[in-house]
C-alpha cells in the first residue's frame, strides 16, 4: 500500500462519502518476530504507517498499536482482539507536547504528565481540535486516554513512526494481559503483522488511569502508578469514579446515536426511508440517490467498522430522519458493529 493513502485514510471522517477507496491487501497472516532493536523498532514503524499491526514492549504491559488517526488500521485491533464492543483505547503519544496536540488537558494534568511521563500513568481529558486520534479509537468518545510509555523501544517507535498510536493490551479480550513476547504469540500470532520481542515488561501491570473530564480528577483504574503518588503531585485526593464517569459501551452509543430512527437489519428500503448498506444488499432495489452509504462495498466487516462512526455522523449531517440498515453478520467484529447500531437504534 502506498504511503500516502494512510493520510487519505486518516481524512475520512472529514468526507462526506464513507467509502475508503481500497482496503489494504490481507494483514495478519504471518506474524513476523523482530527483537526491538533500531532495526526492528524502522520495521514496525513501516508496519503502522501501512495501517498493519505491531505487538510492542511498554514498561507496564506489551501493547498492540495501530496508527491512531487510521479508523481502518483501529479496526483491525478490535478484530484481532475479539473485543466485544468498541471499548475507548489508549493513544500513546512521545511526550506532553505532543498529548497537548491531542487533549485541551487542564493545568493540573499536564503538571502530572510532566512529573510522571514517561511512564505508568494515563489521562483522559476533553478532545483537542487539533487531535487525530480517529472517533473509533475514542470509541465515539468527546474525550481521549493518552499516556507515554517509558520503555525505550515503545518510545523508539513513537519517534519513528511520528504520530500518535492507539493501543491496548496485547492480550485477546477476556485473557490476561501478557508481559512477553511470548505470552502475545500465544494470543495473538496470525493476527498481529509484526512482534517487536523486547523481552519481559518490567511493571506487568497496566498503567494508572486518572480522568480530567469531569469537575475534580478521579481515578478510573488503579494501576502501576501508586495512587499516594499521584495525590501527592497533586495535593488533593483522586475521586472515586461515578457511574457516569464509568465509560461503557452504552454511554458512547448514545454520544452517536444520530437524530434519525434507525431500523436494522433491513432487507430493503420503505417509501420514505434512506439505506444504510452492508455488501450491497440494500442497493439493488434502492432508488437512485437513496443509499446514504455502503459500509463496505465488498462485505469486508473491517472496512465497516473503520467507516461506521463517519456514516453515522454523515446521517445527521444531512439531516436524514429514517434508515434502513442493512443486515450485518454478527461473526467476528461484526458482533460489536451490530452491538454499536442496536444502541444508536433505542430511542
Ligand atoms: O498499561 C497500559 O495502559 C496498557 C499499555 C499497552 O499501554 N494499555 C492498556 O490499554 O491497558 P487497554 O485498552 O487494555 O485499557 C484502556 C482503558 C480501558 O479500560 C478504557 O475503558 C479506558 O482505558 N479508556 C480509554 N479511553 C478512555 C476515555 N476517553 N475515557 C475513559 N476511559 C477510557
Ligand atoms: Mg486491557
Amino acid at each position: 500500500m502506498p504511503r500516502n493513502s494512510v493520510a487519505k485514510q486518516a481524512n475520512v471522517h472529514d468526507r462526506q462519502d464513507c467509502h475508503f477507496s481500497a482496503i489494504p491487501e490481507r494483514f495478519n497472516a504471518v506474524t513476523r518476530i523482530l527483537k526491538a532493536d533500531a532495526q526492528g523498532v524502522a520495521a514496525a514503524a513501516e508496519v503502522l504507517a501501512a495501517g498493519g499491526l505491531v505487538a510492542f514492549p511498554t514498561e507496564t504491559v506489551y501493547g498492540l498499536g495501530a496508527d491512531a488517526s487510521n479508523p481502518a488500521a483501529v479496526a483491525r485491533i478490535y478484530a484481532a482482539k475479539g473485543r466485544p464492543a468498541f471499548n475507548p483505547l489508549i493513544a500513546h503519544v512521545s511526550n506532553v507536547a505532543a498529548a497537548q496536540r491531542e487533549a485541551a488537558a487542564p493545568a493540573k494534568a499536564l503538571a502530572l504528565a510532566a512529573h510522571f511521563w514517561p511512564g505508568p500513568l494515563t489521562l483522559v481529558a476533553p478532545v483537542a481540535p487539533t487531535g487525530c486520534v480517529c472517533d473509533l479509537a475514542r470509541a465515539g468518545l468527546s474525550s481521549v486516554a493518552l499516556r507515554a510509555p517509558a520503555h525505550p523501544a515503545a518510545q523508539a517507535l513513537l519517534a519513528a513512526f511520528g504520530r500518535p498510536f492507539a493501543a491496548p493490551s496485547d492480550n485477546r479480550s477476556g485473557h490476561v494481559s501478557p508481559v512477553t513476547a511470548q505470552h502475545v504469540a500465544a494470543d495473538l500470532s496470525g493476527k498481529v503483522d509484526l512482534i517487536l520481542d523486547g523481552g519481559r515488561t518490567p511493571a506487568g501491570l497496566e498503567s494508572t488511569i486518572v480522568s480530567f473530564t469531569g469537575s475534580e480528577p478521579t481515578l478510573l483504574r488503579p494501576g502501576a502508578l501508586p495512587r499516594a503518588d499521584i495525590e501527592a503531585m497533586l495535593g488533593a485526593h483522586l475521586a472515586a469514579p461515578t457511574s457516569a464517569a464509568i465509560v461503557a459501551p452504552g454511554m458512547t452509543a448514545a454520544h452517536y446515536a444520530p437524530a434519525a430512527y434507525l431500523r436494522i437489519d433491513a432487507e430493503s428500503l420503505a417509501q420514505d426511508e434512506y439505506g444504510l448498506d452492508f455488501g450491497g444488499q440494500l442497493s439493488a432495489h434502492a432508488p437512485a440517490g437513496r443509499i446514504v452509504c455502503d459500509l463496505s462495498p465488498a462485505g469486508d466487516m473491517i472496512e465497516a467498522a473503520a467507516n461506521l462512526f463517519a456514516a453515522l455522523r454523515d446521517i445527521d449531517v444531512r439531516g436524514l430522519t429514517k434508515i434502513a440498515v442493512a443486515p450485518i453478520p454478527d461473526e467476528g467484529i461484526g458482533e460489536a458493529i451490530n452491538d454499536r447500531l442496536q444502541r444508536a437504534a433505542v430511542r
